[in-house]
């Protein structure tokens, strides 16, 4: 039984036993690429050669910590096709000489299949430089997110240095293994940061009796946009040739980071410049996004919209673009050109069919008159003229006027309005008249008199008295 097993194990890791079994046992193996070095974790001293061989069953590729990347002449990669038919792949990687900046995980990979990988963490130790990373600008600038873990990055080169968290200016705060937690490959690591840990940081260690530090500032990074709003109300109108100009202004709660992206019809042209600018407020941020199209094209019109983003949270303002190719005025009566309206009505509006661009400049005439200056009763509302209490002289013909001076473009329209007045008689306001007595056979006159607007029909009619006795009667 024993035998058997280790049988099975040895022709798995050779390769070499037996040439029938060979393509069963290259089944299951090398799912992943297989790195030549057991542990986990190897140690090495600055100056010494890193050589890491990877063996496969595809082509591979090699991921290299940040500093090896950052340091390409070191590292030299030889592959070649290996195995008893020359079926797999071999990739050699040697590092030299390696530098306390290295540090890190180097991973080999299938080229076709990234996730499929081995690594291996690789410290090289350097007394003078315990921190992996040196800083070029001190401090470095960590930022607290919600829900997330907070890392003052202070890896080191050695897995076995001592290494303590310290907060401005002396107060050390111990790893609890619970919520501060140090791990030699990341630094200190802070799970639930709580406003304790908004402040000056460093992570020092002492080697050979020599104290580095390594200092971080950490900053609570809200993402709270409370309002984006681009300053255009309404949608824009633009000539060809024009210059468009946009401004999305996002309010931010203070230290709230926010990305702005525009997006426009000639965005695949990139024919846009955005120029940004943040304002800090007392109480929270500005941020500013100016877009601008320099020489307006017919194909720039369509939806500008300006997206912004801050973390999880996104908001977004968006403004209709229309494009005309030349200054236009076009007008035209709404309801034919002879109007009616009936005096005593509260108000009457005349208001054309008019589009135009850029923005006219609208005068109505009344009968060849300024129409505001003729009566207090009318008045320019938007392009319309509005008649408040209408009367039977405001009867006549309107002109409107429209003129846009800077193209000399001009058009007007002349719309006649008729002002409909009920019949009145004249009599009735006076009193009723009483006829008297009249002798019987005498000629009798009777007058009426009456107005309106068309002219009126006028009928009598007579109604006999109640009959009291000898009364006249009288005829029309
Ligand atoms: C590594 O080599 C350089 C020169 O090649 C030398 O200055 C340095 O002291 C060496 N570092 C270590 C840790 O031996
Ligand atoms: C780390 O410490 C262990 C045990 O104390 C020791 O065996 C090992 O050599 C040390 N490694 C380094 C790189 O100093
Ligand atoms: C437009 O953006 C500038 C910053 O470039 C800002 O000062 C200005 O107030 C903004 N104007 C409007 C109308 O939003
Ligand atoms: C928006 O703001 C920009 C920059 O301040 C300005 O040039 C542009 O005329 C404004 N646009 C509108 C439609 O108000
Ligand atoms: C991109 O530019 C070309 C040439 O200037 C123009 O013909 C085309 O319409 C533009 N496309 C868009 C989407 O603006
Ligand atoms: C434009 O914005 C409005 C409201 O701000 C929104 O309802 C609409 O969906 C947006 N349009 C597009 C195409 O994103
Ligand atoms: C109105 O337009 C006509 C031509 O369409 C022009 O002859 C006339 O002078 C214009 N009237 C006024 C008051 O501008």
């Amino acid at each position: 039984m024993t035998c058997f097993l280790l049988f099975i194990l040895c022709g798995l890791s050779s390769g070499a036993l037996g040439k029938g079994k060979e393509p069963k046992e290259q089944k299951g193996k090398f799912s992943v690429p297989a790195l030549d070095v057991k542990d986990q974790q190897l140690v090495l001293e600055a100056n010494q050669t890193l050589t890491l061989n990877c063996r496969g069953r595809w082509e591979l590729s090699w991921a290299f910590p940040v500093g090896v990347a950052k340091d390409q002449e070191s590292v030299k990669v030889v592959e070649s096709r290996c195995g008893k038919r020359r079926q797999q792949f071999c990739s050699l990687l040697t590092l030299t000489p390696a530098r306390a900046q290295h540090t890190g995980s180097f991973r080999c990979r299938y080229r076709h299949r990234p996730q499929r990988q081995s690594p291996v963490y690789v410290y090289v130790t350097d007394s003078r430089q315990p921190f992996v990373e040196l800083q070029l600008r001190s401090p470095d600038v960590v930022y607290i997110k919600e829900r997330e873990p907070l890392v003052f990055p202070c890896r080191v080169t050695n897995p076995n240095a001592s290494v303590s968290l310290v907060k401005y200016p002396d107060q050390p705060l111990v790893p609890d293994h619970r919520n501060i937690v140090w791990n030699s490959r990341q630094g200190f690591v802070v799970r639930r940061p709580s406003f304790i840990f908004v402040g000056l940081f460093s992570c020092q260690a002492t080697v050979d009796g020599v104290k580095h530090t390594s200092k971080y500032l950490a900053i609570r990074l809200v993402n709270k946009i409370t309002a984006v709003y681009l300053n255009a109300s309404g949608p824009v109108q633009a000539l060809q040739g024009e210059t468009l100009s946009l401004n999305c202004t996002v309010t931010a709660e203070l230290n709230s980071r926010v990305s702005i992206i525009w997006s426009y019809p000639a965005q695949a042209n990139d024919s846009a410049s955005i120029t940004r600018r943040i304002e800090k407020r007392r109480s929270h941020t500005l941020f500013y996004s100016v877009l601008s199209i320099p020489r307006l094209q017919r194909s720039d019109r369509g939806l500008y919209t300006c997206h912004v983003t801050s973390g999880p949270q996104s908001r977004q303002a968006n403004v209709s673009v229309t494009v005309y190719d030349r200054p236009f005025i076009r007008l035209k009566p709404r309801h034919g050109v002879v109007l009616e309206t009936h005096a005593g009505q509260k108000s009457y509006r005349l208001s054309p069919k008019l589009r135009a661009f850029p923005g006219p400049e609208v005068i109505w005439l009344k009968d060849g008159m300024a129409a505001a200056e003729r009566c207090s009763r009318y008045h320019v509302d938007g392009s319309s003229l509005v008649i408040r209490d209408v009367a039977e002289e405001d009867a006549g013909k309107y002109t409107m006027l429209v003129g846009i001076q800077e193209h000399g473009l001009y058009q007007n329209l002349t719309l006649s309005l008729v002002v409909n007045v009920s019949p009145q008689i004249g009599e009735k306001a006076v009193s009723v008249q009483d006829p008297g007595t009249v002798q019987r056979g005498s000629r009798q006159a009777l007058h009426c008199t009456s107005h309106a607007v068309p002219p009126p029909q006028v009928q009598w009619l007579w109604y006999p008295c109640p009959s009291k006795g000898l009364l006249a009667t009288p005829r029309a």
